[in-house]
């Protein structure tokens, strides 16, 4: 079978040279898709939602004066104080990120914080969290990064308040709320790795997804008005070979041998997404007149150093120091095309009272920590019977506890930030 990519190559040079990145994960069999996302064909029936409060201001004594850093820039340094909790803390964290638990023997990850360049990163304060959260609903909505993130944030919450689970689907966790009792605080996680409306590949149905780009996705978009804030967290999924749809015609498609449509690659793909995303929150909460806070969470990117199913396909057990590797290639790209869109849709949103966004841009920085994916500790104890040839390797999602805890120090700081300027402005 020929390149799909080949006349593009010839005729449109640009075009190529956007394509190119896939081929680095087409090393990647797609069976470990598979394993990574459960791509399961899902049927949601959606709740009853707390609809929104009045806010409830913090104690001033919460918030000092914010003066705003770039967090993006920076380096890890030592920590010997260690994480916030552990895989019993929290009793949520998905068996395949809880890789003490399933016997990952180095503990030096563990060991690291973020260090901006002009700044401090304070430490996770879940009271202050919490408190800034009374009364709230954030709902992270998205892959399973956003599921990562989200069980992040619930771990380091349960550190001081337990949570309620008050709401499951009956199928694959993916549809989640828990209730903080002492705060009245909700916590959701929607399934949604498009944003966008798309249908799922399937066992039974085609082999590739399908996206509607011009639509956004229902399932988590009709709770809307229920939700104070909400953190977007795509990217993944659209390296999957897809069918785009956009005015309910074929757009295009990617890595569709054998259908008769343009390859079109993902990158303008994943713009249209977002685009369309933060285009339908603008414009509901204009309509509702309740206000909203928005994250992108930018791409996060994966470190595989060779085949994804043999010994040592992320063997890292320190962080790349400054400098020592440059954000490039597809994580560069797939990060450039959420900031631009989240700044484009600030632009857009700038009458707007009450609707407040940013990109929660944690790709620079994950991207220095190749040693905290689980790797082979996706799956317990995988060398309880030596090493053997092939071991599977999850090198895309983080450890729990782990790096990923920082992305949500970075959103607490910038919901403090929010908040101050909120009080200013009063
Ligand atoms: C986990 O942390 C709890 C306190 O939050 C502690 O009681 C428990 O011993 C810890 N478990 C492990 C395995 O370290
Ligand atoms: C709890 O929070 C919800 C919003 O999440 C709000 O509608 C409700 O009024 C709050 N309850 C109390 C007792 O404040
Ligand atoms: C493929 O699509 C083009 C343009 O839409 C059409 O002219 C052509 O007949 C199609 N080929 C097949 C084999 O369906």
């Amino acid at each position: 079978m020929g390149s799909p990519f080949k006349d593009h190559h010839r005729h449109h040079p640009s075009l190529a040279k956007k394509l190119i990145p896939w081929t680095f994960y087409a090393m990647i069999p797609l069976v470990l898709f598979r394993v990574y996302f459960y791509p399961f064909a899902l049927h949601h029936t959606t709740t009853p939602i707390l609809s929104s409060s009045s806010f409830v201001s913090p104690p001033p004594s919460l918030l000092e004066e914010e003066t705003s850093c770039d967090f993006t820039s920076g380096k890890w340094v030592p920590d010997k104080r260690g994480p916030l909790y552990n895989g019993s803390t929290c009793g949520t964290i998905k068996e395949g990120q809880n890789c003490i638990a399933h016997g990952r023997p180095d503990r030096g990850y563990l060991y690291w914080r973020w260090k901006p360049k002009q700044c401090k990163l304070p430490r996770f304060e879940p009271n202050t969290f919490l408190q800034l959260l009374r009364n709230k609903h954030l709902a992270f909505v998205g892959d399973s990064m956003a599921r990562n993130q989200l069980e992040s944030l619930l771990c380091m919450l349960s550190s001081v308040s337990a949570p309620n689970l008050v709401y499951r689907d009956g199928g694959e966790n993916k549809f989640r709320r828990w209730h903080f009792g002492s705060h009245n605080f909700s916590i959701s996680v929607y399934w949604s790795p498009f944003l966008v409306k798309g249908v799922e590949k399937s066992n039974t149905g085609p082999n590739h997804n399908q996206l509607y780009l011009d639509h956004v996705d229902e399932r988590w978009a009709a709770d809307m008005n229920g939700i104070d804030m909400v953190v977007l967290s795509i990217g993944h999924w659209f390296l999957h070979p897809a069918v785009y749809y956009e005015g309910e015609q074929v757009l295009g498609c990617h890595y569709c041998p054998g259908l008769n449509h343009t390859e079109i690659g993902f990158y303008d793909v994943l713009r249209k997404a977002i685009k369309t995303t933060l285009k339908a929150l603008i414009d509901r909460k204009r309509a509702n007149g309740n206000g909203i806070g928005a994250f992108v969470t930018t791409f996060s990117p994966a470190h595989f150093e060779g085949d994804w199913d043999k010994f040592g396909a992320c063997p890292k057990t320190k962080p790349y120091r400054e400098g020592e590797k440059t954000l490039e290639g597809m994580d560069a790209e797939m990060r450039q095309i959420e900031v631009e869109e989240v700044e484009a849709a600030k632009m857009n949103s700038i009458q707007l009272d009450r609707f407040r966004l940013e990109a929660l841009d944690v790709t620079k920085l994950s991207l220095m920590r190749a040693d905290g994916h689980p790797g082979p500790y996706m799956h317990p104890f995988p060398f309880a019977n030596g090493v053997t040839e092939r071991v599977q390797n999850d090198c895309v999602h983080w450890c729990l506890p782990g790096p990923i805890d920082t992305w949500n120090e970075i959103l607490l700081e910038v919901i403090k930030k929010w908040e101050y300027e909120s009080r200013r402005e009063e």
